[in-house]
C-alpha cells in the first residue's frame, strides 16, 4: 500500500488546474444505462472510484474506454442487471445503477452497500422512492431485488434531502409512465448536472436546481455527450491548502473550476482572513499570516459541504482561538480527529461537534488515512507540520483526488509517494 511522505513547511504558491467532479461522474456513468448507444463523457477524472464504476458497468455488458479525461461508453449490449457485492462494497455510489436498470429493463439486483468507514449510511430513501414508482422490491440475502413492468409516475417527498436518492429516483422516473414530483430534492451541482444530462438524453425535467423536480416520463431516451463539471471538493481542498500555509504561503491560483459552486467555503475563508479573487472559471487565494478561528456547520447545498469538514478542522487546528465545527449531515464523520491529534492538534469531539483549540504548530508523525476526506485533511496538516509526516493507506485519497501529489508539488510542496508498509 502506498504512503505519502511530506516534508512540511515549504511555501506554497502557483497555479494548478482542477479536474472533473468525481461525484458528478459517478452519477453520469450509470445514467447511460437508460438508453442504448455510444456516449462521450469529457473531463472525467482518472480516479479509483471511476475505475470501480467502470468495472461494475462492464460486468453488465457495457463497453467502456478511457483516453486521458474522455470516457467512451457503449451501452448497446447490456446483458446483466446485477450489481454484485464485490463491487458495491468498494463503493456505495454503485447503488446508482438501481434506478436506471429498473426503469429500462424492469429488473435489478443490487447489493446493499452496508456501513461505511465512518458509520451507517442508509439507502432507505432510494428504496422507498423507487417503490413509490411502482417497483416491487424485496431484500434478500443482502441484495435489493427490484421488479416492475413499467414504472408509474408518483409524488415523492424525501424526509431528508439526499443526493443519491434524488439521483436514483430521478433516473427511475424519466422512463416512467406519467408525471413524478420529487419534493425536497437535492440541489447539489452534481444533481443539476445529472438532470441536464438526462434532459440531453431526451428526458423531460422541470425545476432543475430547485428542491421540487417535476419529471414527465418519456417512452425512450437516446445517447449523448457531456463535459463533466469541475470538482468543487477538490477545488475547496486546494483552497484550504493555500489558506493553511499562512505566513509561509503565497498566492495560489486554481483554474478550470467554478467559484459559484463554492460560495459557503469562500465566505468562510474570507472570514479567517484570506483574500480571495474569483473569475468565471478561476479562483485566487492569498493567505493571511494569522488564521482566525471561524465556526462551521455543515449543511446540504448551498451550505458548507460535509465533504469539506475534515479539511476545515485541519485548518482550524492552527487558528488563533477556538472554533466549533458541527457536522449535521453525517454525525460520525470524525475519524480524522485522533490522527490530527497525533500531529499535535488539540481537538475534542462530542457527538457531532468538534471543538478545535488552535495551536501554534503541528509536528510531523505517522498518521493513517481512514477515508477520502479524512486523508485530505491529514495531507493538509502534513504540508505545514514541522518535520516529516507519513500518511499511510493513501489508496483512500486515490479514490477521489486525481494526481494529488503532482498538483501539490506544482504548488511547491515537498510530497512524494512511496511504497508503504503492509497491514
Ligand atoms: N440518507 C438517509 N437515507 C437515504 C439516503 C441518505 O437517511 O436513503 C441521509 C444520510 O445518512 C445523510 C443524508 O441523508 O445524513 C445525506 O446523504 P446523501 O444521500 O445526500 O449522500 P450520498 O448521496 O450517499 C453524496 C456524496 C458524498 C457526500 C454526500 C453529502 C456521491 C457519490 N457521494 O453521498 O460524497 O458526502 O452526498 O453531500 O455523490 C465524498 O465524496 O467523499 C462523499 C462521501
Amino acid at each position: 500500500m502506498d504512503k505519502f511522505i511530506i516534508n512540511g513547511g515549504k511555501s506554497l504558491s502557483g497555479t494548478i488546474a482542477i479536474g472533473g467532479a468525481k461525484n458528478a461522474s459517478l452519477a453520469l456513468m450509470p445514467a447511460t444505462i437508460l438508453a442504448g448507444g455510444t456516449y462521450h463523457l469529457y473531463n472525467t477524472p482518472q480516479l479509483r472510484d471511476i475505475n470501480t464504476m467502470t468495472t461494475l458497468l462492464e460486468t453488465m455488458g457495457m463497453n467502456i474506454s478511457q483516453q486521458d479525461q474522455s470516457l467512451t461508453i457503449d451501452t448497446k449490449n447490456i446483458n446483466s442487471y446485477e450489481a454484485p457485492y464485490e463491487h458495491v462494497k468498494k463503493m456505495r455510489a454503485s447503488i446508482y445503477v438501481l434506478g436506471p436498470l429498473i426503469a429500462r429493463f424492469g429488473e435489478a439486483k443490487v447489493s446493499l452497500p452496508g456501513g461505511c468507514a465512518w458509520g451507517p449510511r442508509p439507502v432507505n430513501l432510494h428504496i422507498e422512492g423507487i417503490r413509490k414508482l411502482g417497483a416491487e422490491i424485496e431484500i434478500e440475502a443482502g441484495y435489493i431485488i427490484a421488479k416492475a413492468k413499467r414504472l408509474k409516475g408518483a409524488r415523492i417527498l424525501f424526509d431528508v434531502s439526499s443526493v443519491g436518492a434524488t439521483g436514483n429516483v430521478m433516473m427511475a422516473a424519466v422512463l416512467a409512465k406519467g408525471t413524478t414530483i420529487i419534493e425536497n430534492a437535492a440541489q447539489e451541482p452534481e444533481i443539476v448536472q445529472l438532470s441536464e444530462f438526462l434532459v440531453k438524453m431526451g428526458a423531460k425535467i422541470d425545476g432543475i436546481g430547485t428542491g421540487r423536480l417535476e419529471i414527465e416520463g418519456v417512452d425512450e431516451m437516446h445517447s449523448t455527450d457531456i463535459t463533466t463539471i469541475s470538482d468543487r471538493i477538490e477545488t475547496g481542498t486546494f483552497l484550504i491548502a493555500g489558506a493553511i500555509a499562512g505566513k509561509i504561503g503565497g498566492k495560489i491560483r486554481l483554474e478550470k473550476c467554478n467559484p459559484n459552486h463554492l460560495g459557503a467555503l469562500i465566505v468562510k475563508l474570507q472570514d479567517i482572513g484570506a483574500e480571495i479573487k474569483t473569475g468565471d472559471d478561476w479562483i485566487e487565494l492569498t493567505p493571511s499570516e494569522k488564521i482566525k478561528a471561524v465556526n462551521v456547520t455543515t449543511a446540504i447545498y448551498p451550505g458548507y459541504p460535509t465533504d469539506m469538514q475534515a479539511q476545515w478542522i485541519a485548518l482550524m487546528s492552527l487558528a488563533e482561538g477556538t472554533s466549533i465545527v458541527t457536522d449535521t449531515v453525517y454525525f460520525d464523520r470524525f475519524t480524522h480527529v485522533p490522527e490530527l491529534n497525533r500531529l499535535g492538534a488539540n481537538i475534542t469531539v462530542k457527538e457531532n461537534i468538534a471543538t478545535v483549540i488552535g495551536i501554534k504548530k503541528l509536528i510531523g508523525a505517522k498518521v493513517m488515512s481512514t477515508d477520502l476526506r479524512a486523508s485530505a485533511s491529514l495531507i493538509l496538516a502534513g504540508l505545514v507540520a514541522e518535520g516529516t509526516t507519513e500518511v499511510l493507506r493513501v489508496y483512500h485519497i486515490d479514490r477521489g483526488y486525481e494526481s494529488v501529489e503532482k498538483k501539490l508539488q506544482a504548488l511547491g510542496a515537498n510530497i512524494s509517494r512511496e511504497q508503504g508498509e503492509e497491514f
